[in-house]
């Protein structure tokens, strides 16, 4: 009876420990994944190809640089409302799909679209603008 009780207690505690041990992979996996393997890529596009007061179409990234007021802003073109490639006219964005439009400003002024274009990271190092994607 007692060497019974013994192997018993050995078993649970080794599927115990093993239980421990694959939820803290799975959860070691997912850190990783997020933080490691999911780097942003890098776009490097030079300031003065930027036109003041309109922008410039990073088509194969879906993004866009906009320039106003001397402040640039880069905007992604995946439409907030299903994900079809925004074009930018002068005035605004607008998605060729279900006709949302965006100011300049990336605000949506109409529907069905119900949020503002997503701004993406950027840094300027010298004269040039460095995007993550
Ligand atoms: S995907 Fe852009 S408006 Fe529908």
């Amino acid at each position: 009876m007692g060497r019974i009780n013994t192997i018993y207690r050995i078993s649970r505690r080794i599927i115990t420990k093993s239980i421990i041990l694959l939820l803290g992979s799975i959860l070691l996996y997912k850190i990783l994944k997020v933080n490691v393997f999911r780097q942003k890529k890098q776009i490097t596009v030079k300031l003065k190809d930027v036109p003041a007061g309109g922008g410039i179409v990073l088509r194969e990234q879906r993004a866009a640089i906009v320039k106003l007021n001397n402040a640039i802003e880069v905007y992604s073109l995946v439409c907030p409302h299903l994900g079809c490639t925004i074009n930018l006219t002068e005035e605004l964005f607008k998605c060729p799909c279900h006709g949302s439009e965006f100011d300049l400003n990336g605000i949506v002024i109409k529907g069905p679209a119900n949020k503002n274009l997503k701004i993406l990271t950027y840094k300027i190092e010298g004269d040039v603008i460095i995007i993550y994607i």
